[in-house]
């Protein structure tokens, strides 16, 4: 059976990752990946805000986090090791590189042409193989329209995209008016892939405290369906990689994602919480479903239910929104 998949140019040894997190800031949680058979580290991003020198609050972010999910922590280096500086950074893609054999993708997170832009080359002289580009904003003020929001995305894609020659990808929200129009914009930028997509913390309204708090929820399998939708819509629209981030909880989860037409598929909150062997299990599980299915490959797999091999072209559509409705009984 022949697991293997091409991510960026990349050629992998199956499509499974964990996704950004502070997971892999840990040494052993990598080497413990690899050993579950990960075929690549995305590594937790960088962000502008570090490398421009203004005060982040990453670790207070983190703090919360635990706050909310104790049982979890137990997979998380301590305090004191989250806040990769950025020359941390760059040290960490080395020591990554130098723990295990695996192919690394750094990310930069920023949501504006800036200084930090620079840096992209710095990640790629320090080996990393890939880098993915996270650009978490969206719209707060109404005077800031969809293709000034575009454009943004697209900048920074661009600058990043002159300034390296390894591959680029570029996560993105799903909360544009046209996602297929922004990766397509992106594949004329020669960039090499999208992920699919990154997930927004909501804020939740404390009503005996009277405030408005930050809460970070983990993903659900749920989670996992507005991602196969665009997946299945854009699959066969673009030719540059597709990769799933979020929701991707159990090995059938795994196989919906690359039916949809991911290339790979990047795993958090499962890692999370139940550790880095849990790798092992999805991929044990995604294995036992190619036999009992009768796939050879997961080339053949991916993309088999992509909007053109459909037979309910609608489902992606408009997601059968009519007969959806009428599927409610009392
Ligand atoms: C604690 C935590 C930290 C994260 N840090 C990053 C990050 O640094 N960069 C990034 O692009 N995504 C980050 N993410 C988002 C994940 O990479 C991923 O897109 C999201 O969790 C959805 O995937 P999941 O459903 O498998 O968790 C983080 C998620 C969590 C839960």
């Amino acid at each position: 059976m022949n697991l293997s998949t091409t991510y960026l140019g990349l050629k992998l040894k199956n499509p499974l990752m964990p996704g950004a997190s502070p997971l892999v800031d840990n040494l052993d949680n990598v080497r413990r990946l690899e050993d579950a058979g990960a075929a690549a580290i995305v590594m937790h991003s960088l962000f502008a805000e570090q490398i421009e020198g203004a005060r982040i609050a990453l670790d207070r972010h983190l703090e919360r986090w635990e706050d909310n999910f104790a049982e979890a922590t137990s997979f998380f280096p301590a305090q004191d090791d989250y806040v990769l500086g950025p020359q941390e950074y760059l040290a960490q893609i080395a020591k990554i590189k130098a723990a295990t054999k695996l192919p690394v993708i750094a990310s930069l997170n920023g949501t504006n042409v800036g200084n930090w832009m620079d840096y992209a080359k710095q990640v790629e002289q320090a080996g990393a193989n890939a880098l993915e580009l996270n650009t978490y904003f969206f719209a707060t003020n109404r005077r800031m329209s969809a293709t000034v929001l575009e454009h943004r995305v697209i900048e920074i894609a661009r600058a990043v995209r002159k300034s390296v020659k390894i591959p680029v990808a570029v996560k993105l929200s799903p909360f544009y008016t046209s996602v297929g129009h922004v990766v397509g914009r992106l594949e004329e930028e020669k960039i090499d892939g999208v992920v699919l997509f990154n997930r927004f913390f909501q804020p939740e309204i404390d009503v005996e405290e009277l405030q408005v708090t930050p809460r970070l929820d983990l993903s659900s399998s749920e989670d996992l369906r507005l991602r196969l939708r665009w997946l299945g819509m854009l699959r066969d629209q673009v030719k540059i990689s597709l990769a799933c981030s979020g929701g991707a909880h159990t090995p059938a989860d795994i196989v919906k994602a690359l039916l949809a037409g991911a290339d790979a598929v990047q795993v958090v909150a499962e890692l999370l919480t139940r550790g880095p062997a849990r790798m092992g299990e999805l991929l044990k599980g995604l294995t036992e479903w190619m036999e009992a299915h009768e796939y050879e490959s997961v080339e053949q797999m991916i993309g088999a239910l992509s909007l053109r091999n459909c037979p309910d072209s609608e489902a992606y559509e408009r997601g059968n929104y009519l007969k959806t409705l009428q599927l409610w009984r009392e």
